[in-house]
């Protein structure tokens, strides 16, 4: 199949390359003409592991394209993706020009039957203006079909993801476009959900919505862990044995960050006062998460007494393992709230450095996580990378000033910390001092 995918961000990128894996010929497209430009050579502006390779991989055999034209990209396809960003608006609505912008464009570039599907994340009701919008445009009045197919990929795992989805969603109106869709899906061998559109827009941000208020649940209860003593990664093992329940997703922490939950709740709680519902347990999934960052700064606060002038490390700005990725991470948070406090901070990321200096000041950036501990009064475990589960602690003892770890991600065992002679304090468990 011809496909163009407008928007050569995350989801653009991912979806594209893993559609052109399946065989379908595509055209990513993107208004930014630098990034075209580098993606052209394969070179990646964002961290995915495979990514890379996979889009070299599909440039090499002619079924990836990369073009600012999208013009000709639409003219070219048959199936056009919409995939540009939907950010947050200051009172939390998604902000939608991107999306109409590109309805527009559509429209105006049509030559024949066109199905265009929408795939970034969009408040419900979205492909209703979608389709208003191009009807409006289209003035040679050529056939077109709008449908939704909201993406649930996760960054770090994104093509194992799109490979191997729990689910496929296919919102449509048409015979026509569910049967387009439902081939272009077949190879992948999964659960297909065929419904109306509106309903499809709806699972996208009520399946986030869902896993966000699971960790907010989880956090809510590790405090309540704390104040008696009881371990939360043994309550939610057994909450989770529940098939009901589930263990994923209950591991609790600093709460969640990324492009995609802190935006989403804003955008599902605004459509809902729009349409008339207060989406009350949302605004206390918000709260929860926001507190969760703030309880984390007062066990820094109560392990350091004063925390002017103490020099602290920080292992981890990324906003989850296995990605570049700093946007709402709650690092960002936590180093701000510390600096305002007259910290100093030290820093170590495997991935995240380069973004991360484009937004904080005064931190010094070390190249690696023993760097970071040298001289330092404590070690904060902000992300849980897999190496920092393996550092020899032994030599963190001896690099740090005080032997105080202060772990927002439970990745080491309380006992083990004894063992070793650390202070140790995590989340939802016993203090060990
Ligand atoms: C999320 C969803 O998981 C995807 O299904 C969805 O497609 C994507 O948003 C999107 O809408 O594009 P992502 O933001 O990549 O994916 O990351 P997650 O793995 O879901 O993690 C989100 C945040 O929750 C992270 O900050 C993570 O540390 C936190 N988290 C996750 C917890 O604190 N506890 C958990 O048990 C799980």
């Amino acid at each position: 199949m011809n496909i163009s995918i407008i928007g050569s961000g995350y989801v653009g990128l991912v979806t594209g390359t893993c559609f052109a894996e399946l065989g379908n010929k595509v055209i990513c497209v993107d208004n930014d003409a630098a990034k075209i430009k580098r993606l052209k050579k394969a070179s990646v502006p964002i961290y995915e592991p495979g990514l890379e390779d996979l889009i070299k991989k599909n440039i090499k055999s002619k079924r990836l394209f990369f073009s600012a034209d999208l013009k000709s990209a639409v003219r070219k396809s048959e199936v056009i993706f919409i995939t540009v960003g939907t950010p947050s608006k200051e009172n939390g609505e998604a902000d939608l020009t991107g999306i109409e912008n590109v309805a527009r464009s559509i429209a105006h570039n049509m030559n024949g039957y066109k199905l265009i599907v929408e795939k970034s994340t969009v408040p419900v009701e979205t492909g209703a203006w979608v389709k208003r919008t191009i009807d409006m445009h289209n003035h040679k009045k050529y056939k077109f079909d709008v449908a939704s197919s909201p993406e649930f990929l996760r960054e770090g795992q994104a093509i194992s993801d799109f490979m191997h989805p729990d689910r496929i969603v296919i919102g449509v109106e048409s015979g026509k476009a569910k049967d387009i869709l439902l081939n272009l899906y077949k190879p992948l061998k999964s659960a297909i959900l065929v419904t109306d559109i509106k309903s499809a827009e709806l699972i996208k941000h009520a399946s986030n919505s869902f896993l966000a208020a699971k960790i907010s649940f989880i956090n809510a209860v590790s405090n309540l862990c704390e104040k008696v003593g009881a371990d939360v990664a043994k309550v939610a093992e057994g909450m989770g044995l529940d098939r009901r329940i589930n263990g994923m997703f209950l591991d609790a922490g600093i709460g969640y960050g990324g492009s995609c939950f802190p935006k989403d709740i804003d955008a599902f709680i605004s459509i809902s006062e729009k349409l008339g519902y207060d989406f009350s347990l949302l605004k206390e999934v918000k709260n929860i998460n926001n507190a969760q960052k703030i309880n984390f700064i007062e066990k820094i606060q109560d392990s350091l007494w004063i925390v002017k002038d103490k020099t602290i490390a920080i292992l981890g700005l990324a906003f989850k393992p296995n990605t570049d990725d700093i946007r709402s991470a709650a690092s960002i948070d936590i180093i701000r709230m510390l600096q305002d406090q007259g910290a100093k901070i030290k820093v170590y990321d495997p991935c995240a450095v380069n973004n991360a200096k484009a937004v904080l000041k005064k931190v010094k950036f070390c190249k690696d996580s023993y760097d970071a501990a040298k001289g330092s009064d404590c070690l904060v475990v902000v992300t849980e990378w897999s190496e920092f589960k393996e550092l020899d602690l032994v030599r963190i003892k001896k690099l740090l000033k005080h032997p105080l770890i202060i772990d927002g991600r439970n990745i080491y065992e309380p006992i083990q910390m004894k063992k070793l002679g650390f202070k140790y304090v995590s989340i939802g468990r016993a203090k060990v001092v």
